[in-house]
Order: C-alpha cells, then structure tokens, then sequence
C-alpha cells in the first residue's frame, strides 16, 4: 500500500480493531502527504509542535448549507440567512482565536473544579445503580448498561437538562459526533442531515435557555445564560446555543469510549484487572495509560494559514492537516514499549485530551467518571470474561469504540 493512500486505510472500517500496525507504516514519514492533498501527522514531536503552532487553525469545518425545500421563502431567504449566522457562530473547537479564547473563557468560567468535583457522589450513585441493574444476569452488555447513560446522565445534570429529555439526545449527539468524521464531510446526504439535527437540537436549546432565565437553577446552563452586565458581559444567545450542543455531543461518545475501551483493555490484561480490584488508587495511572494506549479520540483535522515547515516537510498553505494523536501515542521515539499496556511508565505524556488552545475543557470530569466506572465494574462484576475478542466497532474512524462490549458474569457484588 503507498503511503500516500494509507490514511484511507485508516478510515476503512475493516481497520477498525486494530488500526496501530498502520499508524506504525504512517510514523515512517512523519508528515505524510495523501492523494487527496491532505497532510496526515503522524509522530509525538511532529504533533506536539504542530498543536502550539498559531499558523494550524480550528476553522475547518465545511460551510454549512441547508438542503433545498421548495418553498421560495425558506430556500432565498431564511435558510441563507440561518447558514450566514451559523457560520459566523461556530462552536469554540471550531474557532479560533481571539473568539475561541473568549468563548472558552466563559466556559471555564462556569465549568469550575469545585462543580466537577461535587459530582463525585452523584457519578458514583449514577455508577452503583447501573451496575445493580445487571443483577441476575449473566451478560451485561456494556455500552448499553453502563458507559453510555452514565455520561448521558452526568453531562445533561451539569448543564440542566431534565432527565426526561435525556433519551432525545442519544439520536442527536450520534448523529452531531459522526460530523466529525472525514467520510461524513465530504458527503453531500451526511452534512443535511447534521445541519437538520443542528437545528432540532438549537431549537430544544434556545426553549431551554428561555427557561432558565425565567427560572434559574444552579447549574452551567444556568450561569452561561446569566444576563450580561457592563462590568460582567455575557455570550450571545447564538454562541450560547452553539456552546451547549457542543458540550453536550463532546461529553457523550468520548467518555462511553474511554470507560469501554477501558474495560475491552483491563479483560485483555486480568493482572491489571485484580491489580486495580485489589487497590482502587491505581485508578488515575490507568486512566492516564488508556488515555494514550487506547485514546477515544484518534485523530482531529486544522487547516494550515500559512506554509509550516515541520520534520523535514512543508505543508502548503491552506491545506487541510490531521493531527493522528493514537499515533504520537504509540510513538517508540517517545515511549518504550508503546504497543505495551503499562500503567506504572514514569512519564505518560499523552495526546488523549489534544493538547493547546483546544486542550479538553472536560478532561477532569471525563477522568471522574472513567476512574468511578472502572473501579466498580472491577470491584464488583464477578469472574468478568469477554464474549468476543474483538468487539464489534462502531464505524468511525476519529471517534473510535466498541459498538458493544458484551461481558460474561458469574454475578453481581
Ligand atoms: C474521555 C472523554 C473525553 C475525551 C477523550 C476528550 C477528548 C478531547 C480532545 C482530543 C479535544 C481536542 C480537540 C481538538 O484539538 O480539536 C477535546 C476538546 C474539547 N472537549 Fe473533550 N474529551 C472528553 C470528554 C469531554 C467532556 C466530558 C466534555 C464536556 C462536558 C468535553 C468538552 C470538550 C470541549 C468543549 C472541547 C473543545 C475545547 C476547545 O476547543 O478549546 N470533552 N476533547
């Protein structure tokens, strides 16, 4: 395979289980020009450098265009009008500065330690009652029963929304989180449907950010919807929608990997399994080590502003780039024994939550609910065997999981 197709290698669902023997191909040039003129990035420093460069921006997404209706009005005035403001009104990771700083700082101004930290007993309740579900069973499909309603529970809690809508979301937040994924930008069919689901769940939101400021509760959406003041200005209400749904669909499908890929990689490595069931403060070094061996994120594109030289290349300017974060994870230049899972490595410095400007805003909450669901699962499901090995993957590539992780029990603790 020419190295300069391999990135489609990478995309290919067959991939899907195991894509590292070709992330070790691409780390053989580690800026590796595909067909289609986009730069595939693929070692630790070459990414490192990359993530701080101010010439690699955000704002790569597609123009949005919504699908033509027939109705003179909506397809001549309103739609136009509706796609020009919500181009100019992307979500923060698709920004870049000065307004992604800007926006993010009001994100971080309501996205607090203290609040993540209050929600340790309500995730470990979450966790425990999930868990108790599987009682008497001898098969808990994992996904399912724990690592997707956790963080659907969690994130809808943080923002304020109520829990009967939380299964509305399941459908919007998959069909918003495959965007991501390359295949789905260059297909006319995929970006109607995310603009049309854009547009339920801004519509939900703007109604829910009404009510809040009728009756404000405490909770983030709550505080991003505070009123501004001269001293204290606020978010426009467009970029306040655009930052709710962006919370709400980055929150959702990266932690339900993180806690399954989690639980796919301890199965595979039962000496680590007993050793965190036997002492539950391993838990942040796991989560560290899953974050770079089995990353829920495996790579994000920018585009280039100018020409950047970088290990020996130059990127063009205006190119698209993808930075391959799984790569520079298992990069033998920066990590002994890469392909090796070892939660006792000294130094773990890893891509899981990007790095720079756009470093994760919900990386303490994620590591929160990954280290609660693991330990649980680890303390209490009894003789946990894989049903298959391996699972079933979803199919994309960016944003990548197991579509289900059954698990064979002997009981509950
Ligand atoms: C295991 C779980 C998670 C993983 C692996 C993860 C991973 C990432 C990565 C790799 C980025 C960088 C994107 C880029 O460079 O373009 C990012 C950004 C972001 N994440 Fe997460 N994330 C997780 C959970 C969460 C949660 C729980 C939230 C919120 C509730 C969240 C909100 C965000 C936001 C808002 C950004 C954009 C930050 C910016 O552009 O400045 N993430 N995440």
């Amino acid at each position: 395979m020419p190295e300069d197709t391999l990135f489609a290698e990478v995309l290919d669902p067959r991939n899907r289980a195991d894509p590292y023997p070709i992330y070790a191909r691409l780390r053989r040039t580690p800026v590796a020009r595909q067909r289609d003129g986009a730069y595939v990035v693929s070692t630790h420093a070459a990414i490192r450098s990359l993530l701080f460069d101010p010439r690699l921006s955000s704002e790569d997404l597609p123009p949005s265009r919504r699908p033509p209706t027939g109705n003179p009005l909506k397809d001549w005035l309103l739609n136009p009008i509706k796609n020009r403001i919500a181009n100019a009104h992307r979500p923060l990771i698709f920004r870049d500065p000065p307004d992604h700083d800007t926006l993010r700082g009001f994100v971080m101004s309501e996205f607090t330690i203290a609040r993540v930290n209050d929600l340790h007993g309500r995730v470990a309740a979450l966790v425990d009652g999930l868990i108790e579900t599987c009682r008497g069973r001898d098969t808990v499909c994992l996904v399912d029963d724990l690592s997707y309603p956790l963080p659907v529970a969690v994130i809808c809690d943080l923002l304020g929304v109520p829990e009967q809508d939380e299964p509305q979301f399941h459908a919007w937040a998959t069909r918003l989180a495959t965007a991501l994924e390359p295949d789905a930008r260059r297909d006319e069919e995929a970006r109607r449907a995310t603009v049309e689901t854009f547009d339920a769940i801004a519509d939900y939101m703007r109604a829910l950010i009404r009510q809040k400021r009728r009756q404000p509760a405490d909770d983030m959406l709550s505080g991003l919807a505070r009123r501004g003041t001269r001293d204290r200005p606020a978010m426009g209400d467009v970029d306040l929608i655009a930052t709710a749904v962006l919370l709400l669909v980055a929150g959702h499908e990266t932690t339900v990997n993180l806690i399954t890929n989690g639980m796919l990689t301890l199965l595979r490595h039962p000496d680590e399994l007993a050793r965190l069931k036997a002492d539950p403060e391993r838990a942040p070094r796991v989560i560290e080590e899953l974050l770079r061996y089995e990353p829920p994120v495996h790579f994000r594109s920018r585009k280039t502003l100018g020409d950047i030289a970088v290990a020996g290349a130059t990127i063009p300017k205006g190119a698209p780039v993808i930075l391959l974060f799984a790569a520079g994870n298992r990069d033998p230049e920066r990590f002994s024994e890469p392909d090796r899972f070892d939660p006792d490595r000294a130094d773990i410095q890893h891509f899981g939550f990007g790095g720079g400007l756009h470093y994760c805003v919900g990386a303490p909450l994620a590591r929160i609910e990954a280290e609660i669901a693991l330990v649980a699962l680890c303390r209490r499901l009894r003789d946990p065997k894989l049903l298959a090995d391996p699972p079933p993957y979803r199919p994309g590539a960016s944003l990548r999981g197991p579509e289900n992780l059954g698990i064979r029990i002997a009981g509950i603790l």
